[in-house]
């Protein structure tokens, strides 16, 4: 249920992107209801920009806006049917929606395409995600030719079709207060469930375990998904950079690398951390792990307002190559390690992308061929790592060490702030964690 203020928020969305359409008509579906096998659904989540603009959770549903001189949104929806509520659940139906999500108007979604060639006519552009669902856009295309048809009455219809997400991608880039409240929690929820596994991972125990007291904690604390499917990968599995099978057995000696984070009424949060199964790293992980920190270190460093998008990144392969460069795992000199990439056979990956409805989320990374200046109000995650497996022909020690360290990290006025700091980072704040649980303290 939406509260007043929130109502006033997503309605000055709307209106924020009805001025940037100009003039003009907007329809944005929400995402489908998706078939996992037979008759099962995947779990429902609704489309990112639509959410974005409604705040409403329910599929099947339609957002329109008309923009210009006599701007009004739309919202098309499910009508409320006492039979489908017995065995679904409640819906809102057009006139409580209407209400509660303040929209000028709400009506049957079944009434759409008889609704729209009248929206359209004598209108410039129609905007829409062009191309996301080749169902929808049969749909405009069928709109467009129902208003081209009435064209000797004297009816023009848009010229215009233009893909509405950039305009939403670009609001999406920057933060709110509203948003930032739910990132905060969302990244704390997920703090904890990494501290509860460093405080559980035990030898002996499987992959999948960890992951159940990572779910737990999620669920436990409000949060309504796992943003991603999370990554619990012990020793060489560490080295696989999407592993999501999770179904090996924790073994001494071992890291344990886990990337999970939730999902909080629609916002992700991302975090990675790497630890010793044994609770104390080995000299050969420490001195690893150490340098991935460092470079993590250094990039968030740099998370500035005013600083490209990419100087995160560079600062991250500046530590790591040199870092490289000194255990004679890359040739030096670290000039030479960084321009000719030679450190990207362990470090194959980027630093870090935008965060937000979209665990890897809206936003242009360039503009123009530039970098994008950051800018308060962003979010994103830093997450270097260092993969270093046996088949790539390492001094003993070294072989089958992955380490990845990964925050989600706010652009303030005042510098980088690290949304998800309390999920324990530095090596002695690792093993003095794990040496308590083990105390039972
Ligand atoms: N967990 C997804 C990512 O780190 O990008
Ligand atoms: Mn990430
Ligand atoms: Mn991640």
């Amino acid at each position: 249920m939406k509260s007043a203020e929130d109502i006033s928020l997503y309605r000055r969305r709307r209106e924020r992107l009805a001025r940037g359409m100009g003039a003009g008509v907007a329809v944005l579906p929400t995402a489908p209801e998706r078939v996992r096998n037979r008759d099962s659904h995947f779990p429902y989540r609704f489309d990112s920009h639509f959410y974005y603009l409604t705040g409403f959770p329910e599929p099947e549903a339609a957002l329109v806006i008309v923009a210009g001189e006599s701007p009004k949104t739309l919202l098309f929806c499910r009508t409320r049917d006492e039979e489908r509520e017995i065995w679904d659940g409640f819906r809102y139906g057009p006139e409580a929606a209407r209400e509660r999500f303040g929209v000028d108007e709400a009506h049957p979604i079944d009434t759409l395409d008889e609704a729209m060639p009248a929206l359209l006519e004598n209108q410039p552009a129609i905007f829409h995600p062009v191309g996301a669902d080749p169902a929808w856009d049969l749909r405009v295309t069928g709109w467009l030719n129902a208003v081209r048809a009435r064209s000797r009455a004297g009816v023009s219809a848009p010229e215009r079709l233009q893909d509405v997400r950039a305009l939403i991608d670009a609001m999406r880039l920057v933060k709110d207060a509203h948003e930032l409240g739910l990132m905060r929690r969302a990244a704390r929820i997920s703090a904890g469930a990494h501290r509860r596994a460093m405080q559980v991972a035990r030898p002996g125990l499987f992959e999948y375990e960890i992951e159940a007291e990572l779910l737990y904690e999620f669920r436990r604390a409000g949060a309504q998904f796992p943003a991603y499917s999370p990554i619990v990968a012990a020793g060489e599995n560490a080295c696989v950079l999407h592993y999501v099978a999770n179904d090996a057995r924790l073994a001494s000696g071992e890291l344990l690398l886990i990337d999970a984070g939730c999902e909080l009424d629609g916002y992700a949060s991302d975090i990675t951390r790497t630890f010793p199964i044994d609770g104390r790293f080995t000299a050969a992980q420490r001195e690893i792990y150490e340098l991935v920190l460092a470079a993590q270190l250094a990039a968030i460093g740099a998370v500035r307002a005013g600083a490209a998008w990419n100087e995160p990144h560079e600062a991250a392969v500046r530590v790591l190559a040199q870092g490289l460069v000194d255990l004679g795992l890359v040739p030096g000199p670290v000039e030479q390690a960084i321009e000719k990439e030679t450190y990207k056979r362990f470090y194959m990956h980027r630093t870090g992308h935008w965060l937000g409805l979209d665990v890897h989320d809206a936003g242009e990374y360039k503009r123009d061929g530039k970098w994008r200046t950051l800018e308060p109000g962003m979010v994103l995650t830093v997450e270097p790592g260092l993969y270093l497996r046996a088949a790539d022909d390492l001094p003993e020690r070294f072989r089958d060490i992955g380490v990845r360290i990964e925050d989600d990290v706010l652009v303030t006025p005042a510098g980088p702030e690290v949304l998800s700091a309390e999920a324990a980072k530095s090596v002695a704040d690792i093993e003095a964690l794990m040496r308590d649980a083990r105390a039972g303290r």
